[in-house]
Formats: structure tokens, C-alpha cells, sequence
């Protein structure tokens, strides 16, 4: 990929947040990029990281946030940006998904006049007419049936499916570049989850629209994405393309989360989850936090004393291990 193709670069992002325990690094430097029309996967187990970073990209952490890094978006250091021209950046360039719809729709007002409202809102000059109509069209583009009948309804008429592909509607009412989706399709049935994530596969088919896609199943990201990267603890500690991942990841915490997927094992076999606890982001002072949970055989003292960062291994292939460059990965007992 050329520089010109890249839309988002974040670069050892570090935020940190006051907690009952004093101010700790939440985010403790987090490596990932996004290029033009690409679908990026991130996954990792929940506090591991990831609303935080779609929070810092969007600039909506709270205000007792220190940051530090950098936040590249089409070459602007976000960071930098005063929040007036953040204000004008998120909704029309950037748009963000949410888990709940409702986080999103207002209850009290019909779900056309809402989208048309995101779209007035950075439009100002256009007026009601116009916007009604691009409301009908981005309807359309995420696969509501009788938009003209659908955009006089509320909220509350629509399905959860429905819902949260009103608030994609919204989030693409201004052709943004990126749309943010935290766990967008995690409290949807199997069925539908599929039918929205598919909303957001066409999105990028048909607008070119570049996708983070947040999610806690890898298996869902290996099938929607183009590249994926793995959290733990604050940290990214593995990124490839998102079928390299799953298929031959090169990380024992990545091999670990797909290993705990349901239907990776046996059917009427117990759902192995790994074992000990996630790791404290921003209480580790030295050695791989995920060194007390770790299954791999070459597991050594280096691993409690040194932390490793995220290099890429002889096969160009990046993972936070001391011991990347062995591909078989073995696991001990
Ligand atoms: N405003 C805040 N103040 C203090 N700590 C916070 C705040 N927001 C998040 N945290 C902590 O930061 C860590 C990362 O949280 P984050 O919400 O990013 O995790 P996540 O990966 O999105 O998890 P999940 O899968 O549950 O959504 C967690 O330990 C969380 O408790
Ligand atoms: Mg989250």
C-alpha cells in the first residue's frame, strides 16, 4: 500500500485515565492503520482496550484524559485539533456505530427526520427537501424495505436489526470516510448480525468507505476483514491480514481467543476459555502481560522481565512475542 492510500495511522497511542487506584495508562500504546476502503478488525477480550482507542480516534474520551502518541487522519494530527474542527470532523468524515442503537435514535423523533437531521447538521445550507431525500437514499443503501413508509416511523417501530441499520443510515448520511463500529452486531441473533455486518461490507464495496470493526469474535472479523489486530491489556500485540490471523496467528493470546470461540471445539465438549485473569492495563511495569496466562512452551524468564513490542518477525508477519519468530507456536501443557 501506498502512503497516499493510508486514512488513519494511530502511532503508540497512550491514554490515561484517573482511576479508584490513581491515574493509570489505560491504553498503554496502541500501532494500527487503516487504509482507504479497507475493513480493519480489531479484537481483543472485553477491557482490553478497544472502545477506548474508537473513542480516542473519534475525540469523545472523557475530558480527564491525557493522550499522548499521534492520531493521523488523512495526514491531520488529530491530536492537535482543537475540539471545534474535531466537531466538524466526526459525523461528516468520521461516523461512528455504537452496541445500542438507542445511544443513538432519539425515541421522540421519526427515524427519516433524525437522519436528515445528521445530514443539516454539516449541511446547513441545503435545506429540509434535500436532506429528506438523502435520507431515503442512504435508507436504501442500508437495505431498509419502503423507506418512504419506514422514514415516518419511531424507534420504537422498528427491530433491533432495523434499528442499528438506521444508525448506520446515520453514520453514512454525510459519505464519510471511516465509520467506527464498536461491537455494532454483538447483541443481535446470528441471523441478523449477519445481515447488518453485511450493510457494512456493502458500505465499503459501494462507497469505498473505510470500516474499524470492533469486535470480541475474531471469527466474525476473519470473515468481514481485510486485516485484523489483536488487543491485550492496552496494547496491540498482533496484526495481519484477518485470514492470516485466524488461520496461523503468530501470538499465544491470539491463538488463545480463537481457541475460546464458540463452535471451535467439539460440539458437547466444555468451551475452553483461558485460563487466569485479563491483565490490568496500566499496572505492568515490566514483562509481557499476558506471560502469567501463557500457554506457550518457550515461555521464560525473558517473558517476565522484558516486555516485548510489537516487531515484525523474520517472515514480515507483527506480534508482541519474544518468540515470533518460531511459527509452530507450540503450546505446553
Ligand atoms: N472513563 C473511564 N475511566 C476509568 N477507566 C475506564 C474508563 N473507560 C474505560 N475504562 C477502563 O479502561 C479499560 C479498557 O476499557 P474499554 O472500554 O476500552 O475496553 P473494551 O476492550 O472496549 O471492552 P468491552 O469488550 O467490554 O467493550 C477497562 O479496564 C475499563 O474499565
Ligand atoms: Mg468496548
Amino acid at each position: 500500500m501506498t502512503m497516499t492510500d493510508e486514512l488513519l495511522r494511530v502511532d503508540d497511542l497512550v491514554v490515561t485515565l484517573p482511576t479508584a487506584d490513581g491515574p493509570r495508562a489505560l491504553l498503554g500504546g496502541v500501532d494500527l492503520h487503516v487504509g482507504r476502503g479497507e475493513i480493519v478488525g480489531v479484537a481483543g477480550e472485553s477491557g482490553s482496550g478497544k472502545s477506548l482507542t474508537a473513542l480516542a480516534i473519534m475525540g469523545l474520551l472523557p475530558g480527564n484524559a491525557t493522550r499522548g502518541g499521534s492520531i493521523r487522519f488523512d495526514g491531520a494530527e488529530l491530536l492537535d485539533l482543537p475540539e471545534r474542527r474535531m466537531r466538524s470532523l466526526r459525523g461528516s468524515r468520521m461516523g461512528m456505530v455504537f452496541q445500542d442503537p438507542m445511544t443513538t435514535l432519539n425515541p421522540l423523533f421519526r427515524v427519516g427526520d433524525q437522519i436528515a437531521e445528521a445530514y443539516l447538521i454539516h449541511h446547513p445550507r441545503k435545506g429540509r427537501a434535500v436532506a429528506r431525500a438523502r435520507a431515503l437514499e442512504v435508507l436504501r443503501l442500508v437495505g431498509v424495505p419502503e423507506p418512504e413508509r419506514r422514514a415516518q416511523q419511531y424507534p420504537h417501530q422498528w427491530s433491533g436489526g432495523m434499528r442499528q441499520r438506521a444508525v448506520i443510515a446515520i453514520a453514512l448520511a454525510n459519505d464519510p470516510e471511516l465509520v467506527i463500529a464498536d461491537e455494532a452486531t454483538t447483541a443481535l441473533d446470528a441471523t441478523i448480525q449477519a445481515q447488518v455486518v453485511d450493510v457494512l461490507v456493502r458500505a465499503r464495496d459501494e462507497l469505498g468507505v473505510s470500516v474499524l470493526f470492533i469486535s470480541h469474535d475474531l471469527g466474525l472479523i476473519a470473515q468481514i476483514a481485510d486485516r485484523a489486530v489483536v488487543m491485550y491489556a492496552g496494547r496491540v500485540v498482533e496484526g495481519a491480514a484477518a485470514d492470516e490471523i485466524f488461520e496461523d496467528s503468530r501470538h499465544p493470546y491470539a491463538r488463545a481467543l480463537l481457541a475460546s470461540r464458540p463452535g471451535s471445539s467439539a460440539p458437547g465438549t466444555v468451551l475452553p476459555t483461558i485460563p487466569g485473569q485479563p491483565a490490568r492495563p496500566g499496572l505492568l511495569l515490566h514483562g509481557c502481560p499476558f506471560e502469567p496466562r501463557c500457554r506457550y512452551v518457550h515461555r521464560s524468564e525473558r517473558c517476565r522481565d522484558e516486555t516485548p513490542h510489537l516487531l515484525a518477525s523474520q517472515d514480515g508477519r507483527v506480534s508482541a512475542c519474544h518468540f515470533r519468530d518460531d511459527p509452530r507456536m507450540e503450546v505446553g501443557s
